[in-house]
């Protein structure tokens, strides 16, 4: 018999206890593009190391990903950040794309933050907005589970968590987050087809990884930056290098903010 994902994930924590000595996480912490440097903001360092070095993590595939686990304490609470994740669009399935979640709970973290860089659709928004995840639609047609396991997502993004940031962020902007597989960017028919069935942003990825958490008992906070407006609303053409240069402008502003929320979060 294969191993099951939920061994592959119990390994690659054993794992990573024997790396960083701690032996349970409050928080973890999945950081998309334009998020990785807010992980220097949230407390220090005690260890870091290539996420390949455990069993079940693939090299990183895309620029920008460097695909690395750092072990963080603030003095109150441990934290384990993801630099990095595994898409769809690499092609090795849904089970390498949560692994990361998978491993975080079974080490222990009953609390996942997941970041990410989207396209706006809403017409609210500005590039570099952060913007909090109240719900979500899973475009990619797939789910990292499999069997009887009929996980109950009417609160996949936590309220409570919400309103933790919420309180940190009075002024933080909330919308809906449509997952597509990608790689490609979307047609403007597609992004009007979105925002008739009522997403506000657009991305590749964080709806895998918030069911995996859900299915495995953690509780989500969900959290995009806006880097560009999608196809077709602006009329500018779209390119990953403008995704990766809006990050870096705005790193420095929504990582404090993230650091600020993280600090509010409650035992789970
Ligand atoms: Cl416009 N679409 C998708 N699918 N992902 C994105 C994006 C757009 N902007 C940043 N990431």
């Amino acid at each position: 018999m294969t191993r099951t994902p939920q061994a592959a994930a119990e390994e690659a924590a054993a794992e990573l206890r024997s790396h960083t000595g701690a032996d349970a996480y409050d928080v973890a912490l999945v950081m998309g593009s334009g998020w990785a440097p807010a992980a220097d903001l949230l407390g220090e360092c005690e260890h870091e190391l290539p996420a390949a070095e455990l069993p079940g993590f693939r090299p990183p595939g895309v620029e920008g990903h460097s695909g690395t686990i750092r072990s963080i304490s603030d003095g109150d609470r441990h934290m384990l950040a993801f630099l990095g994740r595994t898409h769809l669009y690499e092609g090795h399935g849904t089970d390498a794309v949560v692994h990361g979640v998978r491993t975080a709970v079974a080490a222990g973290t009953r609390t996942v933050v997941l970041t990410n860089a989207a396209g706006g659709i809403s017409p609210d928004y500005a590039v570099g907005s952060p913007v909090l995840i109240t719900d979500h639609l899973n475009m990619t047609s797939r789910s990292p589970l499999s069997g009887a396991t009929f996980v109950d997502l009417s609160e996949t993004y936590s309220s409570e968590l919400r309103e933790t940031a919420r309180s940190v962020a009075p002024d933080l902007a909330e919308g809906v987050y449509a997952a597509m597989p990608g790689p490609h960017f979307e047609t403007p028919a597609e992004i009007r087809m979105l925002r008739a069935m009522g997403a506000d942003l657009v991305g590749m990825s964080t709806v895998l990884e918030a069911i995996a958490a859900r299915a495995a008992g953690a509780r989500v906070l969900g959290l995009s930056l806006v880097t560009n407006i999608a196809a077709g609303l602006e009329g500018a053409n779209l390119d990953h290098e403008e995704v990766l240069a809006t990050g870096r402008d705005s790193a420095d502003r929504v990582g404090r903010m993230l650091a600020d929320i993280v600090a509010e979060i409650g035992p789970a």
